[in-house]
């Protein structure tokens, strides 16, 4: 009955699996976008330290005199050296050009400075330069910063200029504008490395889908042959104790009914009816440890032997409690035999909202599909007369609440389960089923 052969990998997994490949692809292309944006980037700090360390050299011979002149710096032979640099061809590069140089003492005070008047954006570099700090913070080498002032791309640059002792006396600023032509050249190459970035993941997705999906489908496969496992299993033992019990398949297909119903209409989440319905498939499981002297006495019991019989709440948590997957029955098997009022329970003595509420709703359940069902000692009472016993044991055996929420639904359900053969409620409770393991399996 429980057999479940849809296809076992649903749509939601398969949309899943895209959304997870899109998203995991999208962030793979942005982590390359910014590698290609900063390896380009300091590329181009790469050609502006190398232009850099020419300048300086050039600017250490050109100065030497006024770099070894003692006490202070001499300010307009520095300026004179440094206009002799910019003047160089060899300085005019395809790259770009330096639009701002300036010298600066140990103390960072501008000894000289060149700018190129002809810079649209030299007044934003000259402010720049002002308010930036030019005290000496390094001891070797050539510091470099990529930076856009007004849109432009510009490369501050700066390294130390040294006596002939090898002693720092000064150092070189200077602001290094990229051309037009290699800022494009970096833009396509920049878009190149990207679209190479992005089609490689894509191809790898698209490559990497159906395999994924492939082993999604055999993980899938035996998910669902561990789940028709399960549910058989809980068929098995159910059906076991009921012809145990003198009873039918029926009555549990019945009582697991009306329990999830009344469970939707209570608002219960899908964890919990998962739970309730192993609870009610197995409530009486532990009447197997019930000797059948008393199990199918045709009288009343007496005392004693209705103390045995309370032990099979005790037998039933014993059974399900080894098994992971029908320990969730736990709720019902325990408690079903508890009153609202907390008085005469087997149990534990647990009254009202201490009640695991599946039991509440199994409890009413139960008690309805006895009231309408015929049994060896009794025929099948009215549905009128049925409802009444119910409601005469609104808070003492019942929860009212749960009660009045079964009344409202119950008629339905009695027209269509009871008196009816196995087939009815079995195809119901098929649906049942269905929706709560076999799709939610399928879902996850
Ligand atoms: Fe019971």
């Amino acid at each position: 009955m429980f057999s479940n052969s849809q296809n076992p990998l649903s749509r939601s997994v398969k949309k899943s699996l895209i959304r997870r490949l899109a998203i995991g692809g999208f962030i793979i292309c942005l982590i390359i976008a910014v590698y290609v944006l900063l390896a380009n980037r300091n590329d181009v700090g790469g050609v502006v330290v190398y232009r850099m360390i020419q300048v300086t050299e050039l600017f250490n011979s050109l100065a030497a005199e006024h770099l070894n002149s003692e006490g202070s710096l001499d300010r307009a032979g520095l300026q004179d050296s440094l206009e002799e640099l910019i003047a160089m061809p060899r300085l005019k590069m395809k790259e770009g050009q330096f639009v701002y140089a300036g010298i600066y003492d140990l103390g960072g005070h501008e000894i000289a400075k060149l700018t190129d008047p002809d810079f649209e954006q030299i007044g934003a570099i000259n402010g720049f330069m002002e308010n930036a700090s030019h005290k000496l913070s390094f001891k070797k080498g050539i510091l470099h910063e990529t930076m856009r002032l007004q849109g432009k791309l510009l490369v501050r640059t700066a390294a130390i200029l040294t006596n002939d002792k090898a002693e720092t006396v000064a150092h070189i600023e200077g602001m290094y504008a990229v051309s037009p032509e290699v800022i494009s050249e970096i833009r396509s190459r920049i878009i190149k490395g990207i679209l190479i970035g992005i089609s490689v993941v894509i191809a790898t997705v698209f490559l990497m889908y159906p395999i994924i999906l492939n082993l999604l489908s055999r993980v899938s496969k035996l998910t669902v042959n561990l789940l028709d496992s399960n549910l058989e299993t809980l068929q098995v033992l159910g059906s076991a104790i009921a012809k145990r019990d003198s009873d039918t398949d029926a009555h549990n297909y019945r009582v697991t009914i009306f329990s999830v119903r009344l469970a939707e209409a209570a608002g219960l989440d899908q964890h919990s009816i998962q739970r309730l319905i192993k609870g009610a498939f197995l409530h009486d499981v532990g009447k197997i440890g019930v000797r059948d002297k008393i199990l199918l006495k045709p009288g009343k019991l007496d005392d004693e032997e209705f103390e045995i019989m309370k032990t099979h709440v005790k037998h039933g948590l014993d059974i399900v409690s080894r098994s992971n997957w029908l320990h969730d029955a736990e709720d019902v098997v325990g408690y079903h035999h508890e009153k609202f009022n907390g008085k005469g329970g087997y149990n534990s003595g647990l009254a009202g909202g201490g009640i695991p509420i599946n039991a509440r709703i199994f409890a009413i359940a139960d008690v309805f599909d006895a009231l309408t069902s015929k049994r060896p000692y009794k025929e099948p009472f009215p549905y009128d007369m049925s409802i009444e016993i119910l409601q005469e044991g609104r808070g003492t055996y019942f929860d009212p609440a749960l009660v009045d929420m079964f009344i409202s639904i119950a008629q339905p359900l009695y027209d269509l389960l009871s008196g009816k053969d196995d087939n009815i409620p079995q195809e119901e409770l098929g649906g049942i089923i269905e929706e709560y393991f076999t799709k939610a399996s399928a879902a996850y």
